[in-house]
């Protein structure tokens, strides 16, 4: 990443704090964008090789001012990731429209809104890398969280799309990136700890006859 201009997108929590945590010592010019990402700019843990910028993705507006305050800054960009999104409980029988287009504009629109600036970018100078975060979710659906299942299922194709359509420059890659089950604040009951897990075999698991049960 050194010498590399980066934008990150949903940079205050969770992953995207862990990520701007090592790219802030990439080497990069990182711009690290959330709804707000300002509150972290008198953090002294970053460098001037972080800027922190307001920007809310499922807006078309805001992303343009975005784009254009990023090319006065640096004139490139090489490296965008799409990681910004929202989960909320959304059962089909009681769901709140305004929150099912929420949660489309922000993990769907966003990641469209982003790529429709940066593609043109990333052409011109026939090289760059998109990474779209994506979910387990968005293949198998979840029950109660239509809205977020929904939009990483098109994510995923439009992440297809996109790679089709820039397939004539080689050194332009396009990808999707499915992190798994990592506790965050939009997944805070994440994964067991190792631990509880083996104390869970334990339990499963106290007789020979368990046991022959369990490898069957
Ligand atoms: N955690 C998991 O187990 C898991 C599994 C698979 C995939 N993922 C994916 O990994 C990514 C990160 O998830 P996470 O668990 O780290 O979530 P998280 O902790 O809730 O972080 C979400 C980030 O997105 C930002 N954001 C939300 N709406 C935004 C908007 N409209 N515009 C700009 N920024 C916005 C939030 O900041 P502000 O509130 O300041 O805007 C926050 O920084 C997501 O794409 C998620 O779908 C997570």
């Amino acid at each position: 990443m050194r010498d590399k201009t980066i934008l990150l997108t949903g940079c205050t929590s969770g992953i995207g704090k862990a990520l701007l945590d090592d790219l802030a010592y990439s080497g990069g010019r990182v711009f690290a964008v959330s709804r707000t990402a300002s509150s972290l700019k008198n953090s002294s843990l970053y460098s001037k090789s972080v800027r922190f910028l307001d920007c809310d993705v499922g807006s078309e507006e805001s992303v343009r001012r975005l784009f254009s305050q990023i090319m006065s800054e640096s004139g490139t960009l090489d490296v965008l990731l799409n990681n910004a999104a929202l989960r909320y409980p959304d059962p089909i029988a009681t769901a709140s429209f305004l929150q099912w287009q929420d949660v489309l504009h922000t993990n769907l629109s966003g990641p469209l809104l982003t790529m429709k600036y940066a593609l043109p970018i990333m052409a011109a100078q026939t090289a760059g890398l998109v990474i779209n975060t994506v979910s387990m979710e968005g293949l198998n659906g979840t029950p109660g969280f239509s809205s977020y299942a929904s939009a990483k299922a098109g994510l995923i194709a439009l992440t297809k799309c996109a790679a089709r359509e820039m397939v004539y420059y080689p050194h332009l890659v396009i990808v999707a990136w499915m992190p798994g089950n990592i506790r965050t604040p939009m997944n805070p009951d994440g994964p067991e700890e190792p631990a509880a897990a083996v104390q869970r075999f334990r339990d499963l698991c106290r007789t020979p006859d368990e046991y022959a049960f369990l490898r069957a």
